[in-house]
């Protein structure tokens, strides 16, 4: 007899990617933002801006705003659900780790810091989707860029 009542690991992530897709979380414009990023993926053309705002180091607050295929949508979502309140060394780090298990790294795709994004692993299997999973994580990584370089500028 079949028990149906566990579903397989693989319905589970594909329901909660629709999920984010469905009902993307923290979608919206950020008035009090510091600091926005644009990200094009160059294969499709769709776009996500990602907005912070960055206080002491941290991320105080984040929303994006774009459009795009269920997998960007999902990811930036989930993305954004683990962003709020932490350090930017602790969302580098976070960045760093989900680029990797984008690329087929399995301990990295073992993280529990990467919560759900981890139903995202078996996307590292399909090449051309892999840019759609890290656009918002790109677009991450650029906006602590822009950050960190502001604040050496003032600091001069
Ligand atoms: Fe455009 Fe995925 S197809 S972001």
């Amino acid at each position: 007899m079949i028990d149906r009542s566990t579903p397989p690991l693989k319905s589970l992530y594909q329901q909660l990617i629709l999920d984010h897709y469905r009902k993307p979380r923290n979608r919206g414009e950020l008035d009090d933002r510091t600091v926005e990023v644009l990200m094009r993926n160059p294969t499709c053309g769709d776009e996500i801006t990602l907005q912070l705002k960055v206080e002491d180091e941290r991320i105080a607050d984040v929303k994006f705003l774009g459009d795009g295929c269920s997998i960007s949508q999902a990811s930036v979502s989930m993305m954004t659900t683990l962003l709020k309140g932490e350090s930017l060394d602790k969302a580098h780090k976070l960045a760093t780790r989900f680029t990797k298990m984008m690329h087929g790294d399995e301990e990295a795709a073992r993280d529990p810091d990467l919560g759900n994004l981890r139903s995202l692993a078996g996307v590292a299997k399909f090449p051309v989707r892999i840019k759609c999973a890290l656009l918002g994580f790109d677009a991450l990584q650029e906006a602590m860029k822009k950050t960190r370089g502001e604040e050496e500028d003032a600091e001069g």
